[in-house]
């Protein structure tokens, strides 16, 4: 496929890049910084600005494709990462601003050019617990889709709101859409750095749902969502099978989660942060652990 990437330069995008690239696609990195991504063409660009948007994802990815002389093809498919991924980097409202604008530049963008696939990155914020003042609880254990979306900060205000301007689209020109609720990105190196501090202090994880996505595995789940067709408009989490602590699952719910309902009986190490739907409607089988890496 021929894929229009934006925030291929950040580290989510980087790894996600690269599993497609393996996977044989051809992508345009679109992003306000260059980074070295091996085998992706670069267009800088700053996706709040509607008009950049429309001109760069229909413009040629690359010199090679002026050779048949038979215009400019159509991308396959968009894959929107490009954000302020967080609170405190920015001024809430620029961050705000920046996400929601952007996201709908992009899928008004693909909708009008007859794109017909667009996956774009969500967040596990957009459930309330990471960026709560003080400490918010799940409504109920495993979280899935279902659980509501009602968040304090502007940040996963922003994601709540791109995940109803995705809805819209999908609703006016019957394409898919999916969103991707991604949890805490772990990059290989970060599990030697990071992940004993974890074992150590549990609790810092709470915030995360103690769950976690291993890079390479997002872009696994990429492919997933590009490969499968027709759901419309979806949520997926997304999340690595095990917790990113080193507790069982009951440990985990006698010392945070007291009083809140479980859902369903889980497995020793099994994250509460549930991937279910993503196996069940798209293939999803991440295969990494940070079990791997640490004994
Ligand atoms: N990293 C995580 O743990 C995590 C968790 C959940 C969701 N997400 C989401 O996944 C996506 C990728 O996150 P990341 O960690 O790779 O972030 P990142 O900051 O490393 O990468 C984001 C990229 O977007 C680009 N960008 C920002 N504003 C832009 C604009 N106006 N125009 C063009 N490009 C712009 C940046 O230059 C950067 O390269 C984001 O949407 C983020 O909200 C990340």
């Amino acid at each position: 496929m021929r894929i229009f990437f934006t925030g291929g330069s950040g580290k989510a995008g980087k790894h996600a890049i690269a599993h497609l690239i393996a996977q044989g696609h051809r992508v345009t990195n679109a992003d306000l910084v260059k980074a070295d991504v091996p085998g992706a063409n670069f267009l800088r660009i700053d996706l709040t600005d509607a008009g950049q948007v429309f001109n760069a994802m229909s413009a040629y990815a690359g010199f090679d494709e002026l050779e048949p002389g038979t215009g400019v093809p159509r991308y396959d498919a968009v894959v929107h990462f490009a954000a302020i991924p967080c609170i405190l980097i920015r001024p809430d409202n620029e961050t705000f601003q920046i996400n929601t604008m952007s996201t709908y530049n992009v899928l008004d963008a693909a909708v009008k050019l007859g794109i017909r696939k667009v996956i774009f990155a969500s967040s596990e914020t957009t459930y309330g617990i990471c960026f709560a003042d003080g400490e918010a609880k799940p409504a109920y254990v495993p979280v899935d889709e279902d659980h509501p979306t009602v968040p304090q900060d502007s940040y996963a205000m922003s994601k709540v709101v791109n995940e109803v301007t995705g809805r819209s689209f999908q609703a006016r020109s019957g394409i898919d859409i999916y969103a991707l609720r991604i949890n805490n990105v772990i990059e290989p190196h970060e599990y030697a750095l990071n992940f004993p501090d974890y074992m150590a202090n549990p609790a810092r994880r709470r915030r995360n749902i103690f769950a976690y996505i291993d890079s390479r595995d997002l872009g696994h789940m990429v492919e997933c969502c590009l490969r499968t067709d027709g759901l419309g408009y979806q949520v997926f989490n997304v999340s690595n099978d095990d917790m990113s602590v080193g507790l069982s699952s009951d440990e985990v719910i006698a010392q945070f989660y007291q009083g809140v309902p479980v859902k369903t009986a889980m497995g020793r190490d099994e994250t509460f942060y549930s991937n279910e739907k993503a196996k069940r409607m798209v293939g999803f089988a991440p295969k990494h652990s940070w079990r791997d890496v640490l004994k």
